[in-house]
């Protein structure tokens, strides 16, 4: 088996290829890497034929949606995950033929109803059901303490002790570790009491993820995040620096228009001198009355550089060609000291 582990923070992602056929697999793979993965496949030799999440994340964003959409490829997750765009339900017992490799599933519900673990020859990925000293928490939406203690005492400890488990999240930058080795020092397992083990899992007192409402709007509907949307907007639409907008309105130049598109109160506080205003939430509909002109050169500004992003691709798709926004925002403008005007326009 052909087999790349890749850590970002703290989760951890999985490609694993047969030698014989070069198809690949990637298990929960993280929107931030989709570049690396790519490359480590092309580098490999592999054609990446499935994307796997072991379960619904709740604290990073998945990119089964975004790569399959790109590699036209089947999205697998466990039949009881609430994804409209999963391609491949699977049930406990079922296997993923992936040229002469079987990836089996096993269901094994507790950190999230949907949680599967994943064994493929002498690798057990467990998702975020059991990872190394430690196991998936279970205070999320859909989690169950009970659940999780039959997973893991009936199910995934009774198989070869010897299995390698790889999960998708390790903190302290360890590679993997063995079934026998969790049975031995992972601490959480050593509540083997039913009732005093769903009694700690109760009383871990965890904070929540950081961008748990976002990550599970985006992995449950397939829809972009913040980040998506800026990211895409920012490879459509070239910048302006800072220090070149200032010589441009030192000498006023006559061809470059500067749209300020923060709300009023913002813009009549401090603008930069010449810019006019069209806040972003009026610009399809004032675009009209306002830039009669599609060939002209229109520079974005808002307080930090993002809005100003969205709003000159935007613009672009509205077919003035030559949007480009201001690298950077009004608060950097007035750091730099350069000159502000006040008032209405
Ligand atoms: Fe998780």
């Amino acid at each position: 088996m052909l087999f790349e582990q890749i850590a970002s923070g703290g989760c951890r992602s999985y490609l694993i290829g047969c030698e014989d056929t070069c198809a690949a697999a990637l298990i929960d793979p993280e929107l931030g890497q989709i570049d690396r993965y790519l490359a480590l496949a092309a580098r490999q030799g592999l054609r990446i034929r499935h994307l796997i999440d072991t379960h619904t994340h709740a604290d990073h964003f998945s990119a089964t949606h975004s790569l399959a959409r790109r590699l036209d490829i089947p999205v697998a997750m466990h039949r009881a995950s609430p994804a409209p765009f999963v391609d491949l339900r699977l049930s406990d017992g079922e296997c993923i033929a992936l040229g002469k490799l079987r990836i089996n599933v096993m269901h094994t519900p507790g950190h999230t109803r949907d949680s599967m673990c994943l064994r493929v020859e002498s690798r057990l990925f467990t998702g975020d059901t059991l990872l190394m000293n430690a196991t998936g928490r279970t205070d999320l939406p859909s989690g169950d303490p009970q659940a999780l203690y039959d997973s893991l005492f009936n199910r995934i400890l009774k198989l070869d002790p010897a299995l390698e488990v790889y999960p998708a999240h390790e903190y302290q930058g360890r590679d993997h570790s063995t079934l026998a080795q969790e049975l031995e020092r992972n601490p959480r397992l050593q509540k083997r009491d039913p009732s005093e083990f769903v009694e700690m899992m109760r009383n871990l007192n965890l904070s929540m993820p950081f961008h748990l409402t976002e990550a599970l709007r985006t992995n449950l509907s397939g829809g972009k995040t913040v980040a998506q949307l800026l990211a895409e907007a920012s490879a459509m639409v070239p910048f302006m620096s800072l220090t070149e907008l200032k010589s441009r309105t030192d000498a006023r130049d006559p061809d470059l228009v500067v749209l300020d598109v923060r709300e009023r109160d913002a813009y009549v506080n401090g603008h930069v001198p010449g810019a006019r205003l069209l806040p972003r939430g009026q610009l399809e509909l004032r675009v009209n009355d306002e830039l009669p002109d599609p060939t002209q050169r229109i520079l974005t500004v808002c307080e930090f550089g993002r809005i100003s992003t969205l709003a000159a691709a935007t613009l672009r798709d509205l077919g003035f060609q030559h949007a480009i926004a201001l690298d950077g925002g009004m608060k950097a403008w007035r750091e730099a000291g350069y000159p502000i005007v006040q008032g209405s326009e």
